[in-house]
């Protein structure tokens, strides 16, 4: 029988609560003068708000019902993604006072956001699941490899390693609550749903992820298809974030998945 979901195997979940220079006076390719790292982080930046006010709607929703070790967990994961969405949206500000206009980047998020929160809650609790496997896999790029993070401003490194420790520390919150709450399913029925929820999260998150980038190209104007190569090199090429995520994001497709199979806890310890 596939396990239950076990609040035990998660480490601590500590909530730091930061907070990072609202004036740093980035400049509009603060990654070395590269639009292509620069519009990434950005995109993924201004998806943060919106997308993590949804993490945190889907998972509290079963707060009541569950037991109460778990039910600390998800007090302290809302308390974590409620800071980061503080934080980036100060952070998309910056990036609007240094002259891009965030309309069509928030339209892009929004528009998704508004078809899963028409789903039912346990299908809003799994699209959430499946997308915080991604981003603890991003989190653990992000800590792992330094080549990441290094060209941007200290700041900019700081706020996103305090945003990826949080993201690995809480990172089994909503599968082990979706877990609990869907323990009388069989463990066909359970692993079917969550093939379907990572299929439809992941193109979800690559398509705006993809819109927004494409956005802020036009703002930087910039186009064609040189623009996108070198967007794919970026991302997919050797030392390319998404290709490193690869592996990972296959992990979720065995049938006995939990994403503390995976220990990075310790990753964690050198930047917390
Ligand atoms: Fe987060
Ligand atoms: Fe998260």
């Amino acid at each position: 029988m596939e396990h239950q979901g076990n609040a035990k195997r998660s480490p601590t979940i500590t909530v730091r609560d930061q907070m990072f220079d609202r004036e740093q006076g980035l400049k509009r390719w603060y990654m070395a003068g590269d639009p292509v790292a620069t519009s990434f982080l950005n995109a993924l930046s201004a998806a943060f708000p919106i997308g993590e006010k949804l993490f945190i709607d889907s998972v509290r929703h079963f707060h009541d019902v569950a037991p109460r070790p778990l039910q600390a967990q998800i007090v302290a994961f809302v308390r974590q993604e409620a800071a980061h969405t503080r934080e980036h949206a100060a952070f998309n500000a910056q990036l609007e006072t240094g002259g891009y206009d965030p309309a069509d980047l928030n339209a892009n998020t929004s528009r998704d956001d508004k078809l899963i929160r028409r789903r039912s809650a346990i299908a809003q609790l799994g699209f959430t699941m499946a997308l915080e496997h991604c981003t603890a896999l991003l989190a653990h790029q992000f800590l792992a490899d330094p080549r990441h993070l290094e060209a941007a401003p200290a700041e900019v490194q700081a706020m996103w390693r305090w945003h990826a420790v949080e993201e690995i520390e809480h990172k089994g919150v909503a599968f082990d609550t979706f877990m609990f709450v869907s323990q009388d399913w069989s463990r066909a029925r359970r692993w079917t749903f969550r093939t379907a929820v990572m299929l439809d999260a992941s193109w979800r998150l690559l398509k705006v992820v993809a819109l927004n980038m494409n956005c802020l190209f036009a703002q930087d104007g910039l186009a064609g298809l040189g623009i996108w190569t070198r967007t794919l090199r970026y991302l997919m090429g050797p030392s390319g974030v998404v290709l490193a995520m690869m592996p990972g994001w296959l992990q979720w497709f065995t049938p006995n998945f939990h994403p503390w199979d995976e220990d990075d806890h310790q990753l964690c310890e050198a930047f917390a």
